[in-house]
């Protein structure tokens, strides 16, 4: 048996934007994994954060892999742009899209990780004929559209039947969970299966980003798999 190794993706919402370039590198300093971009134009989830241009300009600050997560409708008609502004994942929510293969395939065309994703009222049935099409499945455990909301435990019931779709398929995606995420629900979602974690206000509201990232990294540091 061995430990896994869980991964850090903190989300730029929460971050200073008016520091953003020292705020990503202090996260990446900090030990973060990936960085996550949080992609929102007000039609698919009530709220705008921001586009390419931000997701270029980070790219420049960091060498760590940068998670982009599209919660846009319509997002078929933005990959090119996202890959070209340097995403390294990209992920599209299951039920914005038409053609999951279609897209799943543009994405990797450009040489992007795929990932796929659902709101927490949503059944992971809307993706999983096409696990093995993927790099990454994102759980949403809050809805998406805001930072600083509540931890949804109930979503953890996907990761649990995504973990056992993985093993019986031999499949070889790894699952991310988003929103919400502090020392006490990362543990419950490592005791899950969950490979990587989001968190925003979590991690840029602490006052020590490397010491909240290992936190993190570390709330179910007994638990083997
Ligand atoms: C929600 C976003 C999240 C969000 C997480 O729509 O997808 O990535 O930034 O923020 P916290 O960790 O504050 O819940
Ligand atoms: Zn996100």
């Amino acid at each position: 048996m061995k430990k896994r190794k869980v991964e850090i993706a903190p989300s730029i919402l929460a971050a200073d934007f008016r520091y953003l370039e020292r705020e990503v590198k202090a996260a990446q300093d900090g030990g973060a994994d990936w960085i996550h971009c949080d992609i929102m134009d007000g039609v698919f989830v009530p709220n705008i954060s921001f586009g390419p241009m931000v997701v270029e300009a980070v790219k420049k600050c960091i060498t760590i892999p940068l998670d982009v997560h599209l919660m846009i409708a319509a997002p078929q008609k933005y990959i090119m742009q996202f890959c070209d502004a340097g995403a390294d994942n990209l992920t599209v929510h299951a039920d914005a899209v038409e053609s999951l293969p279609d897209v799943f395939d543009a994405i990797r065309a450009r040489g992007v990780n795929v990932g796929v994703t659902v709101n927490p009222d949503k059944p992971i049935s809307l993706f999983e004929h096409y696990l093995d099409r993927v790099d990454l499945v994102l759980i949403m455990s809050v809805y998406a559209g805001f930072g600083g909301q509540k931890f949804m435990p109930e979503v953890l019931e996907k990761v649990s039947a995504l973990t056992d779709r993985r093993r019986l398929g031999d499949l070889a995606f790894s699952i991310e969970i988003d929103g919400g995420i502090n020392a006490e629900t990362a543990a419950r979602c490592i005791d899950a299966g969950v490979d990587i974690l989001v968190s925003g206000s979590c991690i840029f509201g602490s006052s020590n980003y490397r010491s909240t990232i290992e936190h993190l990294r570390n709330a179910g540091k007994d638990r083997l798999s």
